[in-house]
């Protein structure tokens, strides 16, 4: 599917109610990477190349979240986690549309958490950003660190019990980060065995 697309979305959705009328997970995994073409795209860059980036990098995002909340709110509780990255904090030359992007999730992530904290108060909430660091995929040819180095952080984080974090940031190896207004978590992570 195409997170751009609200009917695509839809029709996930509709596949996942098949089989269950609850969903207790979601991983923001999904991005764009700055595309090539200029090494100065704030300056450079078309806007079709910027809305892009934004609209698959944050819109697409929160219409995945957005869609998947009538399944993910039918149960007790559930865990969203958003996969940034240290652009999110960035100001590197040549990197600013994504940089702004991964910025603009960070919050989106947050205010998220917050929001979803107030409307389903009384339910195990968790909604997380993850930053899962240099990896060779697709998006990053030129790194030799292994993609599954992020995976244990994510289960922990889709694991952890009630409780736990909601609105927080957190590093693939573990560190707990800040973000604008939102200090690191103070309490160590637990894992269910
Ligand atoms: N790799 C790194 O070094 C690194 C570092 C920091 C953060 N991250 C973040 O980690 C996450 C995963 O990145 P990755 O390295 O796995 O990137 P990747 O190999 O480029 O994979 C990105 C995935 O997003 C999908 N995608 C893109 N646009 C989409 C859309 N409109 N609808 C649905 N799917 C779409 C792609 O699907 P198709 O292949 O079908 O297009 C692809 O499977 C991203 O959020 C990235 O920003 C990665």
């Amino acid at each position: 599917m195409d997170i751009r697309s609200e009917g695509d979305l839809a029709r996930a959705v509709g596949s996942i109610q098949h089989v269950t009328t609850s969903l207790y997970g979601l991983v923001n995994s999904a991005a764009l990477p700055q595309p090539a073409g200029t090494a100065f795209p704030l300056t450079g860059q078309s806007t079709v190349a910027w809305a892009d980036l934004l609209t698959t990098n944050v819109t697409g995002q929160w219409l995945t979240c957005r869609a998947a909340m009538p399944l993910l709110s039918h149960g007790d509780g559930f865990r969203i986690l958003f996969l940034s990255s240290f652009a999110g904090w960035a100001s590197t030359s040549g990197f600013g549309p994504y940089n702004i992007s991964k910025s603009a999730l960070n919050t989106l992530g947050a205010s998220f958490a917050a929001e979803c904290a107030t409307r389903y108060s009384g339910k195990d909430i968790q909604i997380n950003v993850l930053v899962p660091g240099e990896a060779r995929t697709e998006m990053n040819q030129g790194s030799t660190e292994s993609p599954y180095s992020v995976v244990s952080m994510v289960l922990v984080l889709l694991s952890h019990p009630p409780a736990g974090p909601n609105g927080y940031f957190f590093n693939r190896d573990g560190r707990h980060l800040a973000f604008a207004y939102t200090q690191e978590y103070p309490q160590p992570l637990l894992a269910v065995r």
